[in-house]
């Protein structure tokens, strides 16, 4: 996700701000940016591509000796990388300058309103729209306009402010993205995490969801939304930078697992308004989907296994066939592919090489295209006539965690979408849908709290050869996913197998202590599930199930059980991968293993 830093105080901002957008780099980003104060007005430099291209645009900044001054690393949400999307923004006449991290939900009204008003956007970007409603709320009293504004704003934001009549001082507002803000003698400062502020202090105090802080070289001070000023403490990090980069925890991947409820709700809450889908950047009609008489789904490693749940998920509430395919299988098979396909590609890079060459393949053969990605800009995007972006932020651990569970949140909604316009589901089914995938986050921060179980638990298989993962249906789908976090982090053989498949031929591998992990989370598969659960306890295998509180599974027909909370049962994959993706993690840390960059893997697979 983006990155901001402010900072006002008695030395140059410029070079203090490259400093701390440095530190934040590790956060991924495409394009950087500043604004300074120079000979009366806002001086903003931005440049797409590397910090180093900013860099070398402002001289390292020793050209500013402007003591105020905001900075921004962004990670393209809304609009591709390009200079003009690159923040700061200005305001139409120069009278603000701002840098975001978040998304405003409301954007698209308020720069509808703001055009008939006579102000001309340079960008595609939601920010540009408030840099304007700040100028068009202008009172003379910055604070005033301040508060006025943000309470027109729906979504997520964190914010940096500065006001031309206004060089010494500078604001910053919170809701819903981090901000924190820094205190020395040198000068104060505020950015969207600790690495930033590290270089200048180690003083820090957190800003909450809807505070106000209003910034000078010699005070700082919070209010919440109705000005009321508010005391907050001090503290001091203690964290070095490696560890601040990763939030405190150990890993990328963990912080990841963590960050899921987060990446979910707002993955999820701009797709649903008022009971309703809306799927921004996909416009397929009714007509175009009567068409449509096969579904296939094409991507690579845990994309392709969302593919694998699409499949279950589509066929169940479209009654369309989907095939879920591997994309570097796909692309030689001279595939059966025409106007008549719908072809779904998923990439959380939306440049992993196989997956580009099989969207070519199927736009060449004229199937409808559309693409599930996180990265904004990506060939992929570009390239596919559809495209629905997954709001994971940037996901740093080889491992994906985040963006697996976001692409299958909008799995279910382009489902449901799809069943919606073709009359598969009435009204009814629609809104319950919307209802639980809307309460996925929080069931997943539920579950969550479990890890510290699981990492216990995960002692006990630090020093497993082999592992194998049992399901049916939906289960087999997560299982296939559990099998690869563990595998590809803990260096761990390990299969995935539907179970009712097992026994001809695999089984003849279990023994005596062989780990096997059972996923019984489809309820009305459970039983099946279990009889084939209890044919490899007769063969001696210690077998951790996973399955859900009321499914009726008794602890003593296993080795060790982990309830998690029930939801729909097609929703039943974002809740299971949890745990799983967590027993991978503990085991992987219990081996000392390189979990973040895994031996032979890269984040993105960009050659054949
Ligand atoms: C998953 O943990 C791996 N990192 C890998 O399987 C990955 O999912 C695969 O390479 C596809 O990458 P993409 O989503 O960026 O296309």
């Amino acid at each position: 996700m983006c990155g901001i830093v402010g900072f006002t105080g008695k030395k140059p901002a410029a070079p203090i701000l490259l400093e701390g957008l440095a530190r934040l780099e590790y956060r991924g980003y495409d394009s950087a940016g500043i604004a300074v104060f120079k000979n009366d007005k806002i001086s903003v430099k931005k440049s797409c591509g590397k910090l180093q291209m900013l860099r070398d645009l402002i001289n390292d900044g020793v050209d500013f000796d402007s003591t105020v001054g905001i900075g921004h690393t962004r990670w393209a949400t809304h609009g591709k990388p390009s200079d003009e999307n690159s923040h700061p923004h200005r305001s139409q006449s120069g009278l603000f300058a701002i840098v975001h991290n978040g998304i405003i939900e409301n954007y698209a009204s308020l720069r509808k309103t703001l055009k008939k008003k006579g102000y001309t956007f340079l960008s595609e970007t939601d920010t540009e729209v408030v840099a304007h409603l700040l100028e068009e709320n202008y009172t003379g009293d910055f604070f005033e306009t301040v508060s006025k504004t943000i309470a027109m704003l729906e979504g997520s934001y964190a914010l940096g402010i500065l006001c031309k009549n206004n060089p010494d001082e500078m604001y910053a507002v919170r809701k819903s993205s981090p901000l924190i803000v820094g205190l020395s003698d040198e000068g104060n400062m505020v950015a969207s995490d600790i690495p930033a502020i590290l270089p200048v202090t180690r003083k820090i105090c957190y800003l909450n969801d809807n505070e106000i802080v209003h910034l000078t070289a010699d005070s700082v001070e919070i209010f919440d939304m109705d000005k009321n000023k508010i005391e907050r403490e001090v503290k001091t990090v203690e964290w070095d930078v490696s560890a601040a980069e990763k939030g405190g925890y150990e890993h990328f991947m963990i912080k990841e697992i963590m960050e899921q409820p987060k990446a979910l709700r707002e993955t999820i809450a701009p797709r649903i308004k008022d009971g309703q889908i809306h799927l921004d950047g996909i416009n397929l009609t009714k007509e175009q989907l009567e068409k449509v008489q096969r579904i296939n789904i094409i991507a690579c490693g845990s994309a392709y296994h969302v593919g694998v749940v699409g499949k279950y998920v589509i066929e169940q509430m479209c009654r369309i066939p989907v095939f879920a395919e591997i994309a570097s299988e796909f692309r030689y098979a001279d595939p059966i592919i025409d106007e008549n396909s719908l072809v779904i590609i998923i990439s959380q890079s939306g440049e992993t090489a196989d997956t580009l060459e099989a969207l070519r393949v199927a736009k060449k053969q004229g199937a409808t295209t559309l693409a599930i990605v996180n990265v904004v800009g990506s060939s992929i995007a570009n390239e596919a006539q559809h495209v629905l972006y997954t709001w994971a932020g940037p996901e740093i651990s080889v491992a994906t965690t985040k963006a697996y569970s976001t692409q299958l949140a909008l799995m279910y909604l382009i489902s449901l979408d799809i069943a919606q316009k073709l009359g598969r589901v009435d009204d009814k089914y629609v809104g319950k849908m919307l209802s639980s995938i809307e309460a996925l986050p929080e069931k997943v921060e539920k579950i969550l709290k479990i890890a510290p179980e699981i990492e216990e638990m995960a002692q006990r298989y630090a020093y497993l050869e082999h592992a194998y993962f049992l399901g049916r249906n939906l289960d087999y789908a997560v299982a296939l996913e559990a099998s690869l976090k563990l595998k590809e982090i803990s260096y761990i053989h390990s299969e995935a197998y539907a179970a009712g498949e097992l026994k001809h031929g695999t089984i003849s591998l279990i023994e005596t202590g062989t780990f096997v992990v059972g996923l019984a989370c489809t309820e009305r598969l459970v039983a099946k599930t279990m009889s084939n659960i209890k044919e490899v306890k007769a063969r001696g295998a210690e077998v951790l199930l996973l399955t859900c509180e009321d499914y009726g599974v008794h602890s003593e027909e296993v080795d060790h059980i982990l309830d998690i909370p029930t939801t729909h049962e097609l929703l039943m994959p974002s809740l299971e991968v949890v745990p799983l993706q967590l027993l991978g993690y503990y085991i992987a840390k219990a081996r000392n293993c390189d979990i973040d960059k895994p031996r032979n893997l890269a984040k993105s697979v960009t050659v054949e």
